[in-house]
């Protein structure tokens, strides 16, 4: 193809659906300028005629580019490129001089102001928990065996820092194909948990007293990370669209982000916001740490693609996660770095901790080329659609005047304002002496919090579980309303799962 409107796409075997190949081709073609902000694309028909193939994998790429802002349709006229702002893709990646040396004297400075009440572990709302229930054991069992039996005895002994290569093969794999990732195996670092990978970044790229930019309200556990490595956190505003990039401080050493599911409030960052931030990280030469914790489960449209593979050489270092999409304990994440950057971080990895634990390493890799982690996703996602649908459909029922979710569209957790007078810890105290675990919002900001209100995990409950322990959360919060007196259960009509009220 080269029609006006259509990049060059030529149908690989083996690279992965139909509609993927045409969203990646569309949106390479877009991002490096080859389809301008204002072109025209054809009908989804008549790419389909020219492409010969049927319809419906055109019409999947289209809504997925529509989805993430990099078309956008007009009324009845058609479908036209997004007026995106250009970015000029750099020559070679970020300079290893960027990075910095190690900090070897961390800060005090800790990010939590509030200590959060003790969450109740395995409860309904408790946040990060996946349906453990579901996580295919016998398959699991049989992999880590088979890898003990056959284990030469070289893996036993110590492992690679940068971990298992086989496993750095599949992750780069999955995440060139799901989640569009620029990577090779050897950019690849398999850790025990994001937890280390932001403290591998703070290490890496920051000394102590650089400034770091963070989402407000934000990851507590980026907070600790950063402020533990002694610097100067900066709290950012976040809108609809994620992270208000014009009010990132300059002079920045680096920015973290989660633009795919901000956490906690759920929104997703579109892609003229997601170029914006790019462009301004070249230009003040800051490194962007790109959060990708959850993002196999949406449920408003295709998982999206990374910050990270939008631009060549861009200066991010990506970082995910098993903990959510299989189980925490499982302690395995990952970071994405930089060519350049790939020794600097094995080395201080070498110095937290020699290397992750070689056998489960080799069963996950198993369980990845095997095909039963596509599986395990696609299973979840429908499993945790459903939970979503029973928070949603409760929070509407029990506590529509009290609670306003935010946006629920992905993910395993939502988030929810309560009214202005409601203290969300004193909300999540009462919760917990009913058994039932909420985060209070206001334990996600680094400053003063402006609204309260909570964030309730969906994924770790099944649906009765949820509709009992909402019934538990609206006493909590009558209890915490002042003036207190039991208030009855709303009658208002269920919140549409893709509200936003930011
Ligand atoms: C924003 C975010 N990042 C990362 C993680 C995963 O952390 P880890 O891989 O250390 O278990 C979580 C889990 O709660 C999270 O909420």
């Amino acid at each position: 193809l080269g029609a006006p409107g259509s990049p060059l796409i030529a149908f690989e075997a083996g690279a992965g659906p139909l509609y993927r190949q045409i969203y990646a081709g569309y949106r390479a073609a877009i991002l490096e300028g080859r389809l301008r902000p204002g072109e025209r694309v054809p009908s989804s028909r008549a790419l389909a005629r020219e492409l010969g193939i049927s319809r419906l994998p055109v019409l999947n790429a289209f809504e997925q580019l529509l989805h993430e802002g990099y078309l956008e349709g007009r009324g009845g006229s058609g479908t036209y490129v997004a007026a995106l702002v250009p970015v000029r893709g750099g020559a070679g990646g970020p300079s290893a001089a960027m990075a910095r040396v190690p900090a070897d004297a961390p800060g005090a400075q800790q990010a939590a102001a509030h200590a959060p009440p003790a969450p109740t572990e395995h409860a309904a709302f408790r946040v990060s928990l996946p349906a453990l229930e579901r996580f295919p054991r016998a398959t699991w069992a049989r992999l880590v065996a088979r890898n003990v039996r056959n284990m030469p005895l070289s893996a036993m002994a110590y492992g690679d820092p940068a971990g298992e290569p086989a496993l750095r093969e599949a992750i780069a794999a999955y995440l060139r194909s799901a989640r569009a990732v620029r990577c090779e195996a050897s950019q690849v670092l398999v850790l025990p948990g994001s937890q280390m990978a932001l403290q591998l970044c703070a290490r890496v790229l920051l000394q102590p007293g650089d400034r770091v930019c963070i989402e407000e309200p934000g990851y507590p556990g980026a907070h600790q990370a950063f402020g533990a490595a002694g610097a100067k956190l900066h709290p950012v505003p976040v809108d609809a669209h994620g992270l208000v990039v014009e009010a990132l401080a300059p002079a920045s050493r680096a920015v973290y982000v989660t633009p795919s599911h901000q956490y906690p409030l759920g929104v997703s960052m579109h892609a003229a916001r997601r170029l914006a931030l790019l462009a301004w990280a070249r230009q003040h030469r800051a490194w962007i740490v790109e959060d990708d914790y959850d993002s196999d489960f949406r449920y408003a449209s295709r998982p999206l693609g990374s910050l990270q593979g939008m631009q060549h050489g861009a200066n991010v270092i990506y970082v995910g996660s098993f903990s959510k999409v299989l189980f925490p304990a499982l302690r395995i994440g990952y970071l994405v770095v930089p060519p350049e950057l790939a020794r600097r971080f094995v080395e201080e990895r070498s110095a937290l901790d020699l290397f992750s634990p070689t056998l489960h390493q080799l069963a996950l890799c198993d369980f990845l080329r095997e095909g039963h982690f596509v599986r395990h996703v696609r299973r979840m996602r429908s499993v945790y659609r459903a939970r979503r649908d029973a928070l949603v459909e409760a929070i509407g029922t029990r506590l529509g005047t009290q609670l306003q979710i935010v946006n629920s569209d992905a993910g395993m957790h939502l988030a929810a304002w309560l009214p202005p007078a409601v203290d969300d810890l004193a909300v999540v105290r009462c919760a917990a002496k009913r058994g039932v675990s909420a985060t209070a919002l206001s334990t996600c900001h680094a400053g003063n919090a402006p609204r309260s209100g909570l964030v309730l995990g969906f994924s770790g409950a099944a649906e009765a579980e949820i509709e009992r322990a909402v019934g538990m959360l609206a006493e909590a919060i009558a209890e915490c309303t002042i003036p207190n007196r039991p208030r009855r259960a709303s009658r208002n009509p269920p919140h549409r799962a893709s509200e936003n009220v930011l």
